[in-house]
């Protein structure tokens, strides 16, 4: 149905997208990863593609199937997702950033598993880069930095200092408790929140979610550069 209907309105538009988690190895057998399933930047991915854009999606592991004519790039970890999203900003128009990415990653990866003993263990991390903060640093002109949070507690709050912080033009906030929403699910119910203001969306596919940032973006003008 969506298909059918589908608007053209984002054609010659170079999208980025990014999606799912990622994960940070600690041996050749663990890693540190979170619950993200990649569903929601998935979704961005499509919706864009179904308007017309040329869409690239930079995807950490995840178990679903990419949408058909989109440009996907796997990659594993926080590092290796950077690199990507670095290199392909600067000829991008948009760039949703829906990944998970993980804060930290171990300081060092053991080449050998490691091997349990007797007491306690501690892993020591490190950050990994703060890819969305840097893309905001080096935005360059016209080109629209969507954010994503989520946020367990003080959604408005918390949100509202990511769009500060990282210099993007709009923060998709949600929150872990809201029925509806969170991980996993096919549905999501989101804040919009740029620097006029905010917009709280009623629960929604996260198909429709996809098409509501999208056209957000389109709103707020940066297309007719
Ligand atoms: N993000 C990123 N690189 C990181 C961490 C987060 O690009 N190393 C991006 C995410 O893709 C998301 C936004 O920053 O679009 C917010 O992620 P979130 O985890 O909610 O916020 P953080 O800034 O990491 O803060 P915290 O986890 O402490 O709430
Ligand atoms: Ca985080």
């Amino acid at each position: 149905q969506q298909e059918i209907g589908a608007r053209h309105d984002l054609v010659g538009k170079k999208i980025l997208v990014t999606a799912g988690p990622t994960r940070e190895a600690i041996d050749p057998v663990r890693f540190i990863s979170n619950h993200s399933t990649g569903k929601m930047g998935y979704a961005v991915a499509r919706a864009a593609m179904l308007r017309g854009a040329q869409v690239t999606l930079v995807s950490g592991p995840v178990e679903i199937a990419p949408p058909p004519f989109v440009n996907l790039i796997s990659v594993i970890s926080a590092e290796q997702m950077a690199e990507e999203v670095i290199r392909l900003a600067p000829k991008m128009d948009a760039i949703v950033k829906a990944a998970a990415v993980a804060d930290y990653r171990p300081i060092k990866v053991e080449n050998e598993k490691i091997k349990k003993q007797e007491g306690g263990a501690t892993i020591e991390l490190e950050r990994t880069q703060d890819i969305l903060r840097y893309l905001g640093e080096h935005k360059r002109e016209g080109q629209f930095l969507c954010g994503f949070a989520m946020e367990t507690r003080d959604l408005l709050e918390n949100a509202k200092s990511k769009l500060e912080s990282k210099h993007a033009d709009l923060i998709v906030a949600n929150s872990l408790r809201t029925a509806g929403a969170g991980f996993g699910t096919d549905t999501n119910v989101v804040t919009l929140i740029d620097h006029r203001g905010q917009r709280e969306l009623p629960l929604m596919t996260k198909a429709q979610v996809a098409d509501a940032i999208l056209d957000y973006m389109k709103e707020c003008g940066v297309w007719i550069l």
